[in-house]
């Protein structure tokens, strides 16, 4: 009838989308779930006219504990199950440094639950091939100076002064560039890795009279996005068992200086929402980022207007 070929039609657009969200300000604020979100991920997990699953990948800049307790803590406050299989954090795509580096100094985030971390990934020791910063530092000072002694060291060994610190430098990453996080500060958002990170790029600078060099993580650089595509993939084997990237990909984002201009640059449609760092008025626009599909109040507007378009 015509119906089923309406809905057949349907079920065809609705397995060519998907979702890509950011957590903090998006779908939660800090620990608390935005109300919106979990109507929004029931909706997606099969609630809807269709009954099918649209696949969602989570892709946050947060970071610090292991991804199987992030999304069991997730999973819980948003009342629908989050795999492991659709989420990114700031330092999951770092996975892949394991592989060239045994022993490295990890910093941020609460010590024993960061080192559990980068054991899982798969870092043997920790001593010094490389430094990481995989989430905030919870002590500025004590982090500033054990960077400042490594970045100055010859070749990685503590405790000693390099002739030449340039040369002999050991290279260090960053999990994530934001300046800015929404947390559940409400009305203002606090300081975050991007902050420290030009703190440390200061004093080297100040010291040496060099620029560092260095490598980072999370949106919107490009390396966190190849790794996306990859999960989506594997996301939409498992959904819809299909290994490709769907054609319309959206992405939602309340701060436009990572969450948008990642997702504009990568080709992907990019809703702004209202809960977190983005703090326009009705009807305004990110002026330097904006979103190409729109600014919507919240999580399930963006999701029910990405929807009807599509559908
Ligand atoms: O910027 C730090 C982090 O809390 C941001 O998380 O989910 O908004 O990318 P998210
Ligand atoms: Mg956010």
């Amino acid at each position: 009838s015509q119906v089923q070929d309406i809905n057949k039609e349907k079920t065809a657009k609705a397995k060519n989308m998907a979702f890509a969200f950011d957590i903090d300000g998006v779908l939660a604020h800090g620990n608390h779930a935005i109300e919106e979100a979990k109507v929004a991920l029931k909706m997606l997990n099969g609630d809807n006219e269709l009954g099918i699953r649209i696949p969602h990948i989570l892709l946050t800049n947060g970071g610090g504990k292991t991804e199987e307790a992030r999304c069991a803590q997730l999973s819980e406050i948003l009342e629908q199950p989050i795999s492991t299989d659709q989420f990114i954090q700031s330092h999951t795509p770092m996975q892949a440094l394991a592989e060239y580096y045994e022993t490295v100094l990890v910093l941020g985030g609460e010590g024993f639950k960061i080192r559990e971390v980068a054991e899982n990934y798969g870092f043997k020791t920790v001593k010094f091939d490389a430094i990481m910063v995989f989430a905030d530092s919870r002590d500025y000072q004590t982090d500033f100076q054990v960077i400042m002694d490594l970045l100055l060291a010859e070749d990685g060994k503590l405790l000693t002064k390099a002739k030449d610190p340039v040369a002999t430098r050991i290279p260090i990453y960053f999990s994530q560039g934001d300046l800015l996080m929404p947390t559940d500060h409400k009305g203002l958002p606090r300081l975050t890795q991007g902050a420290f990170r030009i703190s440390v790029e200061a004093q080297y600078k100040t010291l040496t009279g060099v620029d560092l060099e260095r490598v980072v993580y999370g949106k919107p650089e490009r390396a966190t996005y190849t790794y996306a595509d990859e999960v989506m993939k594997a996301w939409m084997e498992e959904l819809h068992g299909v290994s490709r990237l769907p054609e319309n990909i959206y992405m939602v984002g309340d701060n436009p200086a990572s969450d948008i201009i990642g997702g504009n640059m990568y080709g992907w449609n990019t809703c702004l929402v209202r809960t977190g760092v983005f703090q326009g008025k009705e009807g305004e626009n990110d002026p330097n980022s904006p979103a190409n599909f729109g600014v919507f109040n919240n999580v399930l507007e963006a999701v029910k207007a990405a929807v009807a378009k599509e559908l």
